[in-house]
């Protein structure tokens, strides 16, 4: 039988490495069948903030899609996934999925998730915000989707930036639906409690 399949999308705003260390965790897990679709603008940001290339992060889906390509399979509601994780998540794409405006697979995979109630995480990452960004988050949950800003867990105890970025990939997994063995739980043996 064919494993499930969760999409994983890079959109443009600032931690693409959360993104990256989401597909990370999944190809370790092993469970699940990964769609990937990065914006030209998140291509940007792994440019910017990582050592990675583009391709490097393809190569870790087992599919990739064009951010253009809303011929894509997950363009319609009839290919099954489990969901969609969207890490990071800029505004223009929280915005655009705000008004189901699907003029990229992006936004258009993730309002067909919305469509056929499977789960969408946000991982906005924008601050401060102003109420028009809020009333944009309200009106994705109102649709079902998950607002997660990759807030970091300090009671964890994170050694590192690394860590930070663990923690943030596998409790978006975890809300996702799809539990990761590196996702550390309160209370924590680090923690002492
Ligand atoms: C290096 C870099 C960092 C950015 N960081 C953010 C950010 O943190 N949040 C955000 O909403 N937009 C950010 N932007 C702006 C978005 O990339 C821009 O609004 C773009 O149109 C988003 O398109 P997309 O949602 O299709 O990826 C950043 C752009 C660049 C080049």
């Amino acid at each position: 039988m064919s494993k499930p399949r969760v999409i994983v999308a890079i959109s443009g705003a600032s931690g693409a490495m959360i993104g990256i260390e989401a597909l990370r965790l999944l190809r370790e897990r092993g469970t699940h069948e990964t769609h990937l679709i990065v914006s030209p603008s998140g291509a940007m940001t792994i440019a910017q903030e990582t050592d990675m290339t583009v391709k490097d992060v393809e190569a870790m889906a087992d599919e990739r899609h064009s951010f253009r390509d809303i011929t894509a399979s997950l363009a319609s509601g009839s290919f099954a996934t489990e969901g969609m994780l969207i890490a990071p998540c800029s505004v223009r794409t929280l915005g655009a999925l705000a008004v189901s405006l699907g003029d990229n697979l992006i936004v258009r995979a993730a309002d067909v998730c919305l469509k056929e109630r499977r789960k969408v995480v946000l991982m906005l990452r924008e601050t401060p915000l102003h109420l028009g960004q809020i009333e944009l988050m309200a009106n994705v949950t109102r649709s079902g989707a998950i607002v997660m800003p990759p807030v970091p867990s300090f009671y964890t105890r994170p050694k590192d930036v690394a860590e930070l970025i663990t923690q943030c990939a596998a409790r978006a997994l975890d809300v996702l639906g799809i539990p990761v063995d590196d996702l550390k739980r309160w209370p924590t043996n680090e923690a002492g409690s």
